[in-house]
């Protein structure tokens, strides 16, 4: 009786491992035959011990073999399911390397950044130093030092009443002025140097105008620095910045700081002079203000005017920028729109 049952079993128990698709049927299987108290042949073995000699040994012997043959069995159908879950994860996960990948995205420098940089290069090329100043000043160095006194007009008029205070004291600088005093405090002529900064200023913004923008402020003083001089290097800056032969001129103007002052005008890049909107229709963009360094200016950076003398200048980096890439919106520069920075 007992040996048809233990045939019976191994053929229940092995149609039943063959047909276990995953290994939690597998367990239940595993349990139902060989689980410590309920399993059937657990059972048969458990009861071998109540039998006669003669019968336990016959019984107990093939009793084990098929323990020992269902354990081997059981084991061989767990790796066959998991070579299976294997497979089936690897095919779900199946990479084609030969698809093109995304290409990264990369960042590069700002525009203001680039032209900063070829700025610095051009007039490194012609023996000039870049100097810096702190972007918050005083009244003295920003105002008073380059003879405009508190209630000079010229706070006004050169939109440079339009200051940023601040509450601890201190403004925000409205030019780069101010590095020429603080440039000629700590050194004796003859130098030559550029001071490319940040500057600020309390206006409506428009097309043009911006509340931070950049400025590069020029100083050369030397014994016999002339006005001359100065059209030579500008002249030779702008043809090497925008690579090619262009017009300049000096218009009559007014800064406390230079006398004589003049703004210089470049022939429009657009219309090449015909008259466009860019240029108003005049044929000429303003670049920038300059002069010869006014002697109140030396005498406030402890240099003797009768010694020396020579020009500084103060020009728009954004408004470069604009007429180098034809940029129509100097708000574009701060705007963060990604279609406009990726395009440089
Ligand atoms: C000055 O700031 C003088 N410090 C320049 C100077 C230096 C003159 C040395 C003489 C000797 P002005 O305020 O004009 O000048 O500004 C200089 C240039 O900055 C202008 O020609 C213009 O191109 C640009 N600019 C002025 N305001 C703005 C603004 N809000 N946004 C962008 N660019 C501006």
């Amino acid at each position: 009786m007992k040996v048809m049952n233990l045939k019976t079993l191994k053929e229940k128990a092995l149609k039943e491992i063959e047909e276990a698709r995953n290994l939690k049927e597998l367990d239940e299987i595993f349990k139902r035959y060989l689980g410590k108290k309920r399993g059937e042949l657990t059972k048969i073995l458990r009861s071998l011990k109540d039998l006669p000699k003669e019968e336990r040994k016959t019984l107990g012997k093939e009793a084990n073999e098929l323990k020992d043959f269902l354990l081997r069995r059981f084991e061989e159908k767990e790796k066959e399911i998991r070579e299976k879950i294997e497979k089936e994860k690897e095919e779900k996960e199946w990479i084609d390397v030969t698809v093109p990948g995304h290409p990264p995205l990369l960042g590069h420098l700002h525009p203001l950044t680039i032209v900063r940089r070829k700025i610095e290069e051009i007039f490194q090329s012609m023996g000039f130093s870049i100097a810096e100043g702190p972007e918050i000043e005083d009244e003295w160095h920003n105002f008073d030092a380059l003879n405009i006194p508190p209630h000079h007009p010229a706070r006004d008029v050169l939109s440079l009443g339009k200051t940023f205070y601040l509450k601890g004291g201190g403004i925000m600088r409205t030019h780069t002025s101010s590095v020429q005093i603080r440039y000629l405090e700590k050194h004796n002529p003859p130098f030559r140097i550029i001071a490319p900064g940040k500057v600020f200023r309390a206006e409506a913004t428009d097309s043009s105008h911006e509340t931070n923008f950049y400025q590069i402020e020029g100083l050369m003083i030397g014994e016999k620095v002339s006005v001359a001089n100065f059209k030579a290097i500008i002249q030779k800056f702008l043809e090497e910045f925008f690579k090619g032969p262009l017009k300049i001129r000096l218009r009559p103007s007014f800064f406390p700081f230079t006398e004589p002052s003049f703004e210089v005008d470049m022939g429009c890049m657009v219309c090449k002079g015909k008259g466009c909107p860019t240029c108003k229709y005049s044929g000429w963009i303003e670049l920038m203000g300059a002069g010869m360094v006014h002697p109140n200016v030396l005498k406030a950076g402890r240099i003797n005017p009768r010694n020396w003398q020579g020009f500084a200048f103060g020009m728009s980096l954004d408004r470069l920028t604009m007429m180098k890439y034809k940029i129509n919106d100097i708000r574009l520069f701060h705007s963060g729109d990604l279609r406009f920075i990726t395009q440089f």
